[in-house]
């Protein structure tokens, strides 16, 4: 059945347990995910980026969701949008059945001055405004993803920022946190804290340097009642990257954010894990594997299936992780 992230978080907060939200852009992933969670009872959250929607096309999507609702129907779940960048992106979305938006004001904040902190209070605001006479929840975003090992904000294109930043001007300030929230009323806060999109975010293990968790913690000591958001969450297995390796791939040695991190997030507020790289290079390294054994293969579901597999078991891993399963 169709929740909204206010529905699911709250439970989530009351139980202590965290929800991963996976990226879907088509029929294979969300039938992984489905299965993920039908094994093991957990609530889901897929969200869809505007490149799924331009990808996937808002009628294709949206009965691709009406159709896994139906198929599992004892599974809560939530469809957010992830990243809006205006007004119109969100309303748009809720009118195709989705429950939740993310108004991602920190998107044009990349210098953190007044102005950009007043556009990224106004516009959430609004879209709060709209979303909830409507029964939607809504996201925002305050503070720039990007690495602190490379002092500059991604501008969250996972490319890499033309100025660099100084790490005060990364991190979410728990003072602005508190003062975000209680004007713009909304339902879930995601923070940054030395994580960034993509793959390539640590160049090492991660430690308090460069994964700021206590960021989590101060901004929940100040917000108790605020659901928090990890945006830039995949680990990036080590298991993952050798299988893409091993069939063919170049992908350099790279560090994610570790789960045990996560974990210890979720005892501090955090309710939302966005994943998304995780799921891709678990499909990718299927792929692979299929292109390179099977070289005569030319059936897509050959190669869909395997794929499948893969990231139905990261899909459990986390459920399983995060406390999510045995709360459906
Ligand atoms: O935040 C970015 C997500 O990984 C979605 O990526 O915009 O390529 O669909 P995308
Ligand atoms: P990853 O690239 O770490 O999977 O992050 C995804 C994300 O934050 C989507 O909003
Ligand atoms: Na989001
Ligand atoms: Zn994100």
């Amino acid at each position: 059945a169709r929740i909204t992230l206010r529905q699911l978080l709250d439970h989530a907060a009351e139980r202590g347990y965290g929800v991963p939200a996976f990226n879907i852009n088509n029929m294979e992933q969300g039938l992984a995910i489905m299965e993920a969670a039908s094994a093991c009872d957990a609530p889901v959250i897929m969200q869809a980026s505007r490149g799924a929607r331009a990808y996937t096309g808002d009628i294709m999507l949206a009965r691709m969701i009406d159709a896994l609702e139906e198929m599992y129907p004892q599974i809560p779940l939530c469809l957010h949008l992830d990243h809006g960048n205006e007004e119109a992106t969100c309303a748009s979305a809720i009118r195709y059945g989705f429950t939740s938006v993310m108004m991602d004001g920190s998107l044009r904040a990349d210098a953190k001055t007044a102005a950009d902190y007043d556009y990224n209070v106004d516009i959430t605001r609004r879209v709060v405004e709209m979303a909830h006479w409507v029964g939607a929840s809504v996201e925002g975003e305050l503070g720039v993803l990007g690495s602190l090992e490379h002092g500059g904000g991604e501008q969250e294109d996972g490319h890499g920022a033309e100025g660099k930043l100084s790490r005060d001007q990364l991190l979410t300030d728990p003072d602005q946190a508190v003062d975000f929230v209680r004007a713009t009323r909304v339902d879930a806060l995601a923070i940054a804290m030395g994580t960034s999109h993509g793959a390539y975010k640590f160049t090492r293990q991660p430690d308090g340097e460069i994964l700021a968790m206590r960021v989590i913690e101060e901004i929940h000591a100040r917000l108790p009642n605020t659901h928090l958001v990890m945006h830039g969450s995949s680990s990036v297995p080590q298991p993952l990257q050798d299988v893409f390796n091993a069939f063919g791939g170049e992908m350099p040695q790279t560090w994610g954010v570790p789960v045990e991190e996560i974990v210890r997030g979720i005892r501090h507020g955090v309710r939302k894990v966005n994943i998304d790289t995780d799921c891709r290079l678990a499909m990718a390294g299927a792929f692979r594997k299929v292109a390179v054994q099977s070289k005569s293969e030319f059936d897509p579901r050959k190669f869909l299936k395997p794929a499948m597999d893969a990231l139905r078991e990261l899909c459990r891993d986390r459920f399983e992780q995060f406390g999510t399963a045995g709360n459906a």
